[in-house]
């Protein structure tokens, strides 16, 4: 099978090592892909956003199976464009239509979902400009904290967290009259605040059929400790030992049942993974987010405990054929410590050369923010640099082998929080 793959973050390069080791792949494609894909696939100098160009190295590369990555092209409808398209339409796609991927493209929208198919999620109301006066009589009336989400996608800054009536009144201000956050607030979700522990749970589905994929937890905020500003995720950790059996079984029953369920009820065409941002509060699952994709770095942590053969995984969703598909799932753990150049989240400098080790032990390095200078150097080009996912029979073991390849890696000015799964070994002792 020849395979193209859309994207090039770290989610993307551990999406090209597994499927470039499965039998059943021929040719690996990755557009556009970065120097780690590079290594196992070919890279297509080709936007994820570029429709045409996604057609056109389809037709050229003969692909028989089309695997998207990130959010942007699914919400923009490029699954719904190439089903419209006579040379493209037979060929098996991994990712949802631009209807589907309005469950991350729009909190109202995904919000109203789970209303109707009665997901579990917290309580909240949506305003728009029009309604600002409801909007901050509706803030009157609720406790604190209180959530405010930017409708939209705002690359994963659209959401405030306001611990004072004040502050939410002048943030609900700023995101329906000054358009904080562009577009994407010109509509508001007010959500009452959870609390618990969070995790990621992926479901890979058909649209009828559905697999519930390795649980992730992820840490999000830039400084250990949890402190700090939010980041798209500094590390993850797969198994999560707060998600023993009896709460799996309450997020199959109670989240991906009705989920699953909802998109076909609904006619909602959906090919894909589905990413659950979850709440365990006091071992009840709620709902925060729905994502249209893996997460990352979660999928650094998640896709190396499949046995199963993935490029099996990918067709069988790809193709509706996901009911004969036997997953089958390592016990082992992954922990992923994800390395970013100095001053990420907010500005850093690019183009240092970076330094990696030869052989490693126990752990895959997967590139993220990476390139090629003019001398042909790896050098850092964006925020998230370097993920490095380590495995052991024990989470100690797999935290050991991560930490000890992520010691040999350098570049000026790289960073990663040492605490990445520290949390989850105090609750097992
Ligand atoms: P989102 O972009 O929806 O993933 O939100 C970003 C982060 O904000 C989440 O990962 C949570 O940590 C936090 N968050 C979002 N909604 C809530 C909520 N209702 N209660 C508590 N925390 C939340
Ligand atoms: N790690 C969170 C995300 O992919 O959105």
């Amino acid at each position: 099978m020849n395979i193209l793959l859309l994207g090039s973050g770290g989610r993307e390069h551990a999406f090209a090592w597994k499927i470039a080791q499965s039998p059943k792949c021929s040719q690996l494609f990755v557009a556009p892909g970065n120097a780690g894909t590079s290594e196992v696939a070919k890279n297509l100098p080709i936007a994820v956003t570029d429709f045409e160009g996604i057609k056109a190295a389809i037709l050229t590369n003969q692909i028989d199976l089309v695997v998207v990555g990130p959010e942007e092209p699914l919400v923009k409808g490029l699954v719904d464009f190439l089903l419209a398209q006579e040379e493209t339409h037979a060929i098996p796609v991994v990712g949802p239509s631009q209807l589907g991927a309005t469950l991350e493209g729009s909190k109202d929208f995904s919000k109203l979902f789970m209303q109707r198919n009665k997901v579990p999620t917290a309580a909240y109301e949506t305003f728009t400009a029009d309604q600002l006066e409801e909007g901050l009589a509706y803030l009157d009336k609720q406790s604190l904290p209180i959530v405010l989400k930017a409708d939209g996608l705002a690359a994963g800054k659209g959401v405030l967290i306001c611990e004072t009536l004040e502050d939410a009144k002048s943030s609900l201000k700023e995101m329906l009259l000054d358009q904080k956050f562009g577009e994407a607030s010109s509509k508001v979700v007010i959500e009452e605040f959870l609390t618990g522990i969070e995790l990621s749970v992926f479901v890979a589905t058909d649209g009828k059929s559905y697999r519930i994929l390795p649980e992730a937890k992820d840490y999000k905020r830039i400084g250990e400790g949890d402190t700090g500003l939010n980041t798209g995720g500094m590390g993850a950790v797969s198994p999560v030992i707060f998600a023993d059996a009896e709460f799996m079984k309450k997020v199959e029953d109670r989240v991906v049942k009705p989920t699953i369920a909802g998109l076909a009820s609904e006619d909602i065409s959906y090919k894909g993974f589905l990413f659950i941002g979850l709440m365990n509060n006091n071992g009840d699952p709620f709902v925060i987010e729905y994502n249209v994709r893996m997460g990352d770095p979660e999928t650094e942590a998640v896709l190396p405990r499949i046995e199963s053969d993935f490029v099996d995984l990918l067709w069988a969703m790809g193709t509706g054929a996901l009911k004969d598909y036997q997953l089958e799932i390592s016990p082992d753990y992954a922990t992923t410590v994800v390395m970013v150049s100095g001053g990420y989240p907010g500005s850093y400098e690019k183009g240092f050369p970076i330094s990696l080790p030869e052989k490693v032990s126990g752990s895959v390095i997967f590139h993220a923010g990476t390139g090629l200078n003019q001398e042909g150097k790896l050098v850092n080009q964006g925020g998230r640099v370097i993920a490095v996912t380590g495995r052991g029979k024990e989470l100690k073991e797999a935290l050991e082998n991560a930490f000890s390849t992520v010691n040999q890696i350098h570049w000026e000015g790289s960073y990663f929080r040492k605490d990445i799964g520290q949390d989850i070994l105090k609750l097992m002792n």
